[in-house]
């Protein structure tokens, strides 16, 4: 491949992996909103509604499988980039240009790999159980659901489950935060006027998400 074959591919990459990168953090923020209702009662039933909706309506069905592709594509674009990287680059970068990035961007595929650990573990305590295995029914004056909710307050009485989530939700938050501008800067967004208030808004929303994430498991664990 001539070299600017490679670097219009490699563009052509980093478009489509910050797409997928940001179609899954709109992914976060529902799911987050979602999370949060087990807060509110301890009854669990807003959250067991919303859970139910989101299991039986037919439009979020077809967006789960879309939720999934947009994992993947965005997981194998990273690792393919990553890769053309080192191989590109085998002399690390002078000590000068590598301090200029923020300490976490450096770090964006340890980052990744271990939120893709996490989301499998996650995958086990949840999305399978919740899509193969039997969840015990509950009846409310407005229905009767699986309680979903309950799963999760099972799980974040175990404070090791309760470290280990609130360790990979931060290292999402960081990822996050650089993966935000990043996306905007592959888009082609960068404006001397605009790149400080996308910095700085991507910043606010990682730390709101994280935050927003974090509290579910410690809330369950100190209650
Ligand atoms: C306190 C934190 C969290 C809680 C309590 C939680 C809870 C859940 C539950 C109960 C499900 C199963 C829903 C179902 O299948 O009906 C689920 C699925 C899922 N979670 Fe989480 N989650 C948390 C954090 C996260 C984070 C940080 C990520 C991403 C890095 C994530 C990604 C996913 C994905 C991709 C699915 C499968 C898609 C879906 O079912 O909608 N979750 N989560």
């Amino acid at each position: 491949m001539s070299k600017s074959a490679f670097s219009y591919s490699s563009i052509a990459k980093k478009i489509v992996m910050s797409l997928a990168g940001l179609f899954l953090t709109s992914f976060l923020v529902v799911h987050l909103i979602i999370n949060l209702l087990i807060l509110f009662d301890d009854s669990r039933e807003l959250f067991n509604q919303a859970a139910h909706f989101m299991a039986t309506n037919a439009l979020i069905q077809v967006f789960q499988y879309v939720l999934f592709f947009g994992f993947i594509l965005h997981i194998i674009l990273g690792l393919i980039l990553q890769i053309q990287n080192w191989v590109a680059r085998p002399i690390r970068y002078e000590k000068k240009g590598f301090s200029e990035l923020s300490y976490f961007s450096k770090f964006m595929i340890h980052t990744g790999a271990i939120i893709f650990i996490f989301l499998i573990i996650h995958f086990v305590n949840f999305f399978i159980k919740a899509k193969f295995g039997h969840i015990e029914p509950i009846t409310y004056a407005s229905g009767t659901y699986e309680d979903l909710g309950l799963l999760i307050v099972k799980l974040f009485e175990d404070g090791g489950y309760v470290i280990f989530y609130v360790i990979s939700i931060l290292l999402l938050g960081f990822h996050l935060d650089h993966g935000f501008q990043s996306a905007f800067q592959s888009l082609g967004l960068n404006h001397s006027r605009y790149t400080p208030f996308i910095k700085a808004f991507g910043t606010i929303f990682s730390i709101a998400l994280t935050l927003g994430f974090i509290t579910i498991p410690l809330v369950i664990y100190f209650s």
